[in-house]
């Protein structure tokens, strides 16, 4: 059996991750890791999190198996959310509790294939690394649309001409905010007509929601899903509490199912069900009781959580300064507009192997870097180290290509 197994290439993310570990510089600069770090480089457990644990330890009566779809408050307080108080579609939507937003995915994915194995997910580019190999291992077919102009914004003309090709039926994976890897979300009218587009053509939205309270707000940044589940039937939902209660290793998120009424929604549940009965069986509590814990005494989890979004917000600003204070291309401007923890940077490959080769910059192949590793020691470095590489011949040279 094992002489028939194929070779399979080490995740690319993780061996650069490994090779940063391996670099003995001292002074080199980690912006590839998906994780938020505070002004002293840390991944903090926060206190709103460390006092949950605190008193679901003192509270712990057993261990015993739970539902099958997860814990009741924890899927409703997700429910909440991501839909807002109040809102109508809470009456006509399902959740359950996944193993992170990963797994929320994959069971979305599953969701899919079962009910509708023809359909091709459409999915960006540039888009979130793992999306196409989630969808394809559930045995879907994706096509990829593109999303974004050069280093500005939106290219919303690619996207209607992209999606004119998608068939009614199809699946549609939009980033709900704080868009992987490019930090470039849409407006509140660019959300109004890609809804539009997605209803004229009777495509099916699945939004991956993987860093509420990261871009603009906890509430504002759900503004696109929330003007997608008053607008259509039916809605997918994949999110993660990994970024915004730094639940990482607890694997902890959502699949959210929205129907036209309640009537299926006990069938959808009993689906989902089936569907993680056959994967996970049910998956582990401890997150999501946590997480429960914090739906339940928002007020600290929310300051922390706006507190994390400001310093992405401000460091982002920091280093567009340092960048037009040394002279770099205005293209990098760009970064001090995009939201979230990542932007691809303007740099091709040879240039992000420069700029890890000669100044200890990490960022991966694709010119992604997570600006949420980027210390406030180290902005002046990296601004200098951006401009250094993007003066060198290969970036003349595509930059004269693309004019
Ligand atoms: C766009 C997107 N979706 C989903 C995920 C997966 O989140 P989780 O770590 O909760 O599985 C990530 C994580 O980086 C992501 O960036």
């Amino acid at each position: 059996m094992l002489a028939a197994l194929p070779i399979a290439e080490p995740d690319p993310l993780w061996a650069l991750i490994s090779s940063f570990r391996q670099d003995r510089r001292t002074d080199k600069i980690d912006l590839v890791v998906g994780v938020y770090r505070d002004a002293s480089g840390q991944t903090p457990v926060m206190q709103a999190v460390q006092d949950a644990e605190a008193s679901l330890a003192a509270a712990a009566a057993s261990k015993s198996y739970r539902a099958l779809s997860g814990n009741p408050v924890f899927n409703d307080g997700m429910s909440r959310l991501l839909l807002g108080e109040g809102a109508e579609a809470l009456n006509r939507q399902c959740t359950i509790q996944t193993v992170g937003g990963t797994g929320a995915l994959r069971i979305l994915a599953d969701f899919i294939a079962l009910v509708s194995p023809h359909a091709t997910v459409w999915n960006t580019n540039p888009g979130y690394v793992n999306h196409r190999p989630i969808m394809t291992a559930a045995g879907l077919a994706v096509r990829a649309f593109r999303w974004q102009e050069n280093e500005a914004g939106l290219d919303l003309v690619a996207v209607v001409a992209d999606l004119g090709e998608a068939r009614q039926g199809d699946v549609v994976l939009l980033h709900g905010c704080c868009h992987n890897p490019s930090g470039i979300d849409p407006t509140p009218e660019q959300w109004r007509l890609l809804a539009k587009l997605c209803k004229d053509k009777g495509l099916i939205p699945l939004i991956d929601m993987a860093y509420q309270g990261f871009g603009d707000g906890i509430g504002e940044d759900a503004a696109g899903l929330r003007h997608f589940a008053q607008k259509f039937d039916t809605v997918l939902v994949a999110a993660s509490c990994s970024k915004n209660m730094g639940l990482y290793c607890e694997r902890t998120g959502a699949a959210m199912v929205i129907a036209p009424d309640r009537d299926p929604l006990a069938n959808i549940r009993a689906t989902l069900e089936r569907i993680t009965r056959a994967n996970y069986s049910m998956p582990p509590e401890h997150g999501a009781a946590i997480a429960a814990h914090l739906f339940e005494n928002p007020g600290m989890w929310l300051a922390e959580l706006e507190a994390s979004r400001r310093r992405v917000a401000e460091i982002r600003c920091t280093l567009a300064d340092a960048l037009a204070g040394c002279g770099a291309p205005d293209k990098f401007q760009a970064l001090r507009r995009q939201k979230g923890m990542f932007s691809l940077l303007p740099l091709d490959q040879r240039q992000m192997n420069r700029l890890r080769e000669d100044f200890g910059v990490y960022g991966t192949a694709n010119g992604r870097i997570n600006i949420a590793g980027l210390l406030p020691r180290d902005v002046e470095r990296l601004a200098d180290a951006l401009r250094a590489v993007s003066s060198s011949p290969s970036f003349v040279r595509a930059a004269k290509a693309s004019a």
